[in-house]
């Protein structure tokens, strides 16, 4: 290869557990409906792991997917990239596990920057390409949520589902990944955390019975706020800086957090309709996992075309945000 070495995105996959959980599942537990979830969120059914099903089980046949539409071996992949929250154990992380049911031998973590997890673990994945040191990365996005929420906590337990999606990334002449823009604000940690299980509030009964080991968004409006705000802005500052404006993008997919919000980062951006990925109705907020999987979905359905150019942007606990410029190349799926 002569000239600059750039990252491209040459296959998408995804998973989602069998079990699907529609909104009435929660009007036994909670005081809500699905009217409510709908006209709040626009989910109207998540799908949850079952007993024994774990993030790297998911991860896996996302990661297998991608390599099958790219066309490339598993024995290929020089490094696993893993975003999750949600990984089998606190250590190994879960992109070790997908390694060994993959059959390789090769480098394996996983990053955790929340629901902003893929826009980061692309931008190390495309590193690694960009700087030589890996010919081909699979970075996922992968969570099991369901095991991590709080039942008796109306404002967070119908939000979230569980699911996996994949890209391989392999060199090329022309940039497919164009370019990323990264952000993080501490100041707001608590305002969408897990309390225990960390360092500060290890396992104890009283974590356990305090359901501390939970998602908890004791703000969700704030959130809903700086989620709008930091998508749209992360999204303009890498349009500008990459020498696009929004009417060049032909498609966005954004964390697929609420339909409201989605919706609200369209509109601020000018980028509408058909343009933008509203995928939220049948998977839920998968966190890390929820962009690969939409984008994974999108392209199944025909809407990611080739040489257009699709503009992901990420919002999470941290807080911790993102946005991923890519040039398309991989062909529409046969029909
Ligand atoms: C959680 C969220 C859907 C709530 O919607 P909202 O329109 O902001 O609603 P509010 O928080 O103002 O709550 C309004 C009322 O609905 C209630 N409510 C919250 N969850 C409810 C539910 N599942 N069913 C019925 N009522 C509910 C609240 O208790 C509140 O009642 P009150 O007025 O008696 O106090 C919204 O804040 C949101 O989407 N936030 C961002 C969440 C998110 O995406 N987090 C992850 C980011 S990665």
């Amino acid at each position: 290869m002569t000239g600059a070495r750039h990252a491209d995105v040459v296959g998408t996959g995804s998973a989602l557990p069998e079990r699907v959980v529609t909104n009435d599942y929660f009007e036994s537990l909670v005081e809500t409906s699905d009217e409510w979830i709908r006209d709040r969120t626009g989910i109207r059914a998540r799908h949850f792991a079952t007993d024994g099903e774990n993030t790297s089980d998911l991860a896996t046949r996302a990661a297998t997917n991608a390599l099958q539409t790219a066309g490339v071996a598993a024995g290929q992949v020089d490094v696993i990239v893993c975003a999750t929250l949600t990984p089998d154990n606190p250590i190994p992380a879960a992109a070790v596990r997908v390694q060994q049911k993959l059959g390789l031998s090769c480098p394996a973590f996983d990053v955790n920057a929340a629901c902003a997890g893929f826009s980061y673990g692309m931008s190390v994945g495309t590193a690694f390409i960009e700087s030589g040191h890996a010919e081909t990365v699979v970075v996922i996005g992968a969570e099991i949520l369901s095991r991590v929420l709080d039942m008796t906590d109306r404002s967070t337990c119908i939000l979230f589902g569980d699911g996996a999606g994949a890209v391989v990334l392999r060199p090329a002449e022309a940039p497919g990944v164009i370019g990323t823009v990264l952000g993080a604000d501490g100041n707001a940690a608590d305002i969408l955390l897990i309390p225990a299980g960390g360092s500060a509030m290890p396992a104890s009964a009283e974590t356990v019975a305090a359901r501390d080991h939970a998602i908890r968004m004791p703000n969700g409006k704030e959130v809903f706020k700086r989620a709008v705000r930091e998508m749209a802005s992360a999204c303009r500052e890498l349009l500008e800086k990459s020498g696009y404006t929004s009417d060049d993008v032909d498609l966005l997919i954004p964390h697929q957090a609420n339909a409201r919000i989605m919706n609200a980062v369209a509109d601020r951006l000018g980028i509408g309709g058909d343009r933008a990925v509203v995928d939220v109705a049948e998977v839920g907020n998968t966190s890390a996992a929820s962009i690969p999987i939409a984008l994974d979905r999108a392209w199944r359905a025909g809407r990611v075309k080739q040489g257009g150019l699709v503009l992901l942007t990420s919002f999470g606990a941290g807080l911790a945000w993102g946005a991923t410029l890519l040039r398309w190349t991989t062909p529409e799926p046969a029909r």
